[in-house]
């Protein structure tokens, strides 16, 4: 099935929903000084969500699978996604689009100051696009840090495939990178503010 099949007339405002919060977090003041190095955002990567993981998502969840459904109990139909380099810049980010007034807020999930067990970590936004284009619209928007990223979708991978050989094990060494990548990006950080001191 197309996403025009599933989602209708509606993917006209997913779409306009999509472009409009790519458009405003454009719009981030990145703070460039002499010398200063590593922008917050490195990019960013969006979606609409497939007709085939939405409607599998909503038998998960009890609800027939169609597009009302998906617009008004899930969040996710619009995706997006905002990598930054340093976990501080993704609380800065995240602080800023908060106060937008485009942007409603629903709800928080803070995965970096409380990890999900197999060491995920982001901040997800669950939002309604208050005003513009995409007005009415519901979103998720997930904040990470690059290295994160790179953890996120090796892990990702696993979700995929029926049978892991190894899961266990997969399991264990996943989660220690997921730490140990924490505590990488927490140094990380250190040192970049150790060279700031300097200039
Ligand atoms: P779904 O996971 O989408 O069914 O929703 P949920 O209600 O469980 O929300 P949650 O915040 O846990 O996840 C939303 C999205 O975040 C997922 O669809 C993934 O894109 C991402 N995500 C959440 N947990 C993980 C994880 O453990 N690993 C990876 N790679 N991504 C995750
Ligand atoms: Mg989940």
């Amino acid at each position: 099935m197309t996403k025009e099949e599933f989602y209708g007339s509606h993917l006209e405002n997913l779409e306009a929903a999509r472009k409009q919060i790519l458009g405003i977090i454009e719009e981030y003041p990145e703070e460039r000084g002499e010398g200063e190095g590593l922008q917050a955002i490195m990019y960013c990567t969006s979606r609409i969500k497939s007709p085939e993981s939405m409607r599998k998502k909503l038998a998960l969840h009890g609800f027939p699978a169609d597009c009302e459904n998906a617009l008004t109990k899930m969040y996710d139909a619009v995706g997006v996604r905002v990598i930054c380099s340093f976990f501080d810049q993704v609380y800065q980010v995240a602080g800023w689009l908060e106060k937008r007034p485009e942007i409603e807020v629903v709800k928080i999930k803070d995965y970096i100051a409380y990890p999900k067990d197999n060491g995920y970590r982001s901040y997800h936004m669950l939002l309604k696009m208050a005003d513009g284009p995409g007005k009415g619209v519901r979103a998720e928007l997930q904040l990470r840090t690059i290295a994160i990223d790179f953890w996120a979708s090796l892990e990702h991978q696993m979700k995929y495939k029926q049978e892991v050989r190894h899961e266990s094990l997969i399991r264990g060494e996943l989660k220690r990178c997921a730490d140990e990548i924490a505590s990488i990006d927490l140094s990380m950080q250190t040192i970049r503010d150790l060279l700031a001191e300097d200039f």
